[in-house]
């Protein structure tokens, strides 16, 4: 058993898709059964610092990662998996380390900048989405957490928290440990269309389509730009749909390669075969999402077991917390 820990978290803003498998799910659960003590977290806090308008799905959302989070193999019985707001002192951490961390630091974080450039249609211009990062460091530092998994695009974030660690570290006696981050690579998989996978460009695979949509969806997947016509040569290093081959139909990427490459495979009957290849490794995955979407109750047990756990080593952290910084009142 590894005693470091490891946290790392999804903003339940809807269901997951290929890519969060992929690009984070997969390899959370490889950490866990390398035996790390491992938080999953669903932050929902976070996912209110930009839908506050929209708050009627939250619930529904949160029900959603958590099923895909349980299907994708991530196990209660190994990982604590955890609701961040069903652990409140989340929040009282990060409203100490608010006192110490210069407005400086959150407003020239790029991640923040990108984010009031892009979602244009929310007024972000609030409290709660500047001090974004200063709740992440929460999440991540009072469970003491060595390594967080996370892509790239988060790492302005995890060098925030580091700073934050630091400076509370410098102020009040060595408290944190630097987390380091885990990259997962740049996204294996690409969107339908060949960019990123994302809820915003409309191009997501998601973990409960069903058959019907998924043969729809790869249907329309876009291929290579320069084979117009069906018997013109194909480049699969440049198609979505090859790289899927390569990754859903390995056993035929290399005929495939070669087919394509010599006018023998249409793109239609390329795109029917790996839909087939797409529906058969979701299958599983399926049909533990139809028996867990049916049992809410059992669903919640989990998440309420799982926030009571987090709870316990937060209280501690928060508990020692609170001495280093001048509130001990016994
Ligand atoms: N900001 C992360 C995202 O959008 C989600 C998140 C919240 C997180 N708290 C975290 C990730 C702590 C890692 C660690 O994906
Ligand atoms: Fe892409 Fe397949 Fe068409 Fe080749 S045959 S261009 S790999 S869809």
């Amino acid at each position: 058993m590894e005693d470091r820990s490891i946290l790392s978290g999804m903003r339940p803003t809807g269901p997951l898709h290929i890519g969060h498998l992929f690009g984070a799910l997969k390899n959370w659960k490889k950490l866990q059964d390398e035996g790390y003590n491992c938080f999953y977290m669903i932050a929902d806090w976070h996912a209110l610092s930009t839908e506050y308008a929209n708050p009627q799905k939250i619930k529904e959302n949160v029900e959603e990662v958590a099923i895909d989070f349980l299907v994708s193999g991530l196990d209660p019985e190994k990982s604590t998996i955890f609701v961040q707001s069903l652990v409140p002192e989340h929040s009282e951490l990060h409203l100490l380390f608010s006192m110490f961390v210069p407005v400086p630091w959150l407003e020239r974080n790029p991640v923040y900048k990108e984010q009031m450039q892009e979602l244009k249609d929310k007024d972000l211009h609030t409290y709660g989405f500047l001090g974004y990062p200063v709740l992440q460091a929460a999440d991540i530092l009072i469970y003491k957490a060595n390594y967080v998994p996370i892509g790239v695009d988060q790492l302005p974030h995890l060098e925030l928290t580091r700073e934050i660690a630091r400076r509370f570290n410098y102020l009040y006696g060595e408290t944190f440990p630097i987390p380091e981050p885990l990259l997962t690579e740049t996204p294996k998989i690409p969107g339908t269309d060949g960019r990123k996978m994302s809820k915003s460009y409309n191009n997501c695979i998601y973990l409960k389509d069903t058959p019907e949509i998924i043969r729809e969806k790869v249907s329309k997947m876009f291929t290579d730009p320069k084979r117009i016509y069906r018997k013109d040569p194909g480049h699969p290093e440049t198609c979505p749909v090859f790289l899927y081959h390569g990754i859903f139909n390995k056993e035929r990427a290399g005929e495939i390669e070669k087919e394509c490459k010599e006018a023998i495979i249409g793109c239609t009957d390329c795109k029917k075969e790996l839909a087939e290849k797409v529906i058969e490794f979701l299958k599983d995955i399926r049909e533990k999402r139809e028996k867990l979407s049916k049992n809410k109750e059992y669903l919640w047990k989990i998440l309420k077991k799982g926030s009571e756990k987090a709870r316990k080593v937060a209280i501690e952290t928060l508990k020692e917390v609170k001495i280093k910084t001048g509130l001990n009142y016994g």
